[in-house]
């Protein structure tokens, strides 16, 4: 059979193989390793996937590459960012580390709402800018896919404007991006004292002409779904709110996520999982009973494991305790400007190894396959098997192990997205 592209290595080639779905539970802590093994490449999909002394005969090709001992393994999918915004927040940054909580600094109308004014003010083409240099970063480090949340404008304009810049991103980028509508993620200064009415404002508008906007875009002609999300907690949007805004945009056909028990549970995790959600992320709050209700479920639970490393907490999300107890988890840097500043999944993957006990393999499954599915993707990318894109790093190590024992630098040596060797700058 004829290839373009075979890649390999005389060490490791980790698929991350999941099948039809997301690996739960014990599948977790195995990344389907192929001791010398090689990947065959055509039009930017994987047409053959295993040992080398059986890939190389079965396929002619263009062109062959060996990375010699180096691991091969799927580029890394970061499931939960909100990298587009204008200004910075480092004067809370030292409020942070003065005492002061996120929640107060939110109440107190910053935090989230500091950086809304900002994007409010900001030109299209600087947030495109800004925030395509921002997923440069993730890109080097190793990111093909990633889902970007709305979130800075809470007002139909500059809600609109974000997913468009989401969609220009998409097209000038190297990555494959998703567009999630996080138009709940604060409540606007403007409606501080009336917060249903925003809710209303978010219903009766803001939903019906987000997807309309998705109905045109790329996302929609190529199949990439187009989420819903809420930030369900104490000083932002209650369980009542959060049920109106996710049943009200199922109706449109938007997918569901949700920011759930981060810092306080609201019941808003058992009613995103009845609701069918896709994955509900955060977790740092969830109750036994919602992990029991998680592992039963199709829903992904996504970690973020860099917010408490930010802002100097232990009290992480239970990511041991949900897959022993049989989730699909999935882990994310959340990158944004207030609570998690982060463009790397190899540090997602340090922290949540030390502080959240996780094997390494079961951080890499996690930054790779099961976050495809966190973001609906699954059936295309996040790991090394026969119809999937072509989406690869080459790490500058044996053992993948090392990926998430090393941190503050990074391993990838190369990248390919469909195929194609990216260069970053
Ligand atoms: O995932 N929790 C809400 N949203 C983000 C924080 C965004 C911000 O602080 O600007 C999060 O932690
Ligand atoms: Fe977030």
């Amino acid at each position: 059979m004829h290839a373009d592209l075979i890649l390999s290595t005389t060490g490791q080639l980790v698929t991350c193989r999941s099948g039809a779905s997301p690996k739960k539970g014990a599948a977790m802590s195995d990344v389907g390793i192929v001791s010398r093994g090689a990947v065959a490449i055509k039009d930017g999909k994987i047409v053959g996937v295993g040992p080398a002394d059986a890939i190389l005969p079965e396929f002619d090709s263009n062109e062959s590459i060996s990375f010699g001992d180096h691991v091969i393994c799927p580029a890394f999918v970061d499931p939960h960012t909100h990298i587009v915004f204008a200004g910075d927040r480092l004067d809370e940054f030292e409020m942070k580390i003065r005492g002061t909580e996120y929640l107060d600094i939110l109440k107190s109308g910053g935090g989230i709402n500091s950086t809304v004014k900002e994007t409010r003010a900001a030109k299209f083409s600087s947030l495109v800018a800004e925030s395509n240099l921002r997923l440069d970063k993730m890109i080097e480090y190793g990111t093909a896919t990633a889902e970007i949340k709305t979130g800075y404008g809470l007002d139909t304009a500059t809600e609109l404007t974000m997913l468009s810049v989401i969609e220009t991103l998409d097209e000038i980028s190297h990555a494959d991006l998703v567009p999630t509508l996080l138009a709940a993620h604060a409540i606007p200064r403007e409606f501080r004292d009336r917060p249903d009415a925003y809710v209303d404002l978010v219903c009766s508008d803001i939903l019906p002409k987000a997807w309309a906007w998705y109905g045109g875009s790329r996302f929609a002609a190529s199949g990439v779904p187009f989420f819903i999300d809420v930030f369900c907690e104490k000083n932002a949007f209650d369980l009542k709110q959060t049920k109106r805004i996710i049943s009200g945009a199922s109706k449109f056909g938007f997918a569901i996520k949700a920011h759930v028990d981060e810092f306080t549970n609201l019941g808003g995790s058992t009613f995103a999982i009845q609701i069918g959600a896709v994955s509900i992320d955060h977790l740092d709050a969830i109750s036994d009973e919602e992990i029991d209700l998680l592992s039963k479920s199709k829903t992904v639970g996504v970690v973020t494991p860099t917010v408490n490393f930010n802002l100097g907490s232990c009290d992480f999300a239970p990511a041991r305790k949900m897959i022993d107890h049989g989730c699909a988890i999935a882990m994310s840097t959340d990158y944004n400007p207030g609570s998690a500043p982060c463009p790397s999944q190899q540090m997602t993957m340090a922290i949540a190894c030390r502080y959240q006990r996780l094997l390494p393999a079961e951080a890499l499954n996690a930054a790779t396959i099961n976050a495809a599915w966190a973001i609906g993707l699954g059936e295309r990318t996040g790991s090394i098997e026969i119809g999937k894109n072509a989406d690869l790093l080459v790490l500058d190590c044996k053992d993948y192990r090392q990926a998430a024992f090393e941190f503050g630098g990074n391993l990838v040596s190369s990248r390919f997205k469909n195929g194609k060797s990216i260069e970053t700058k």
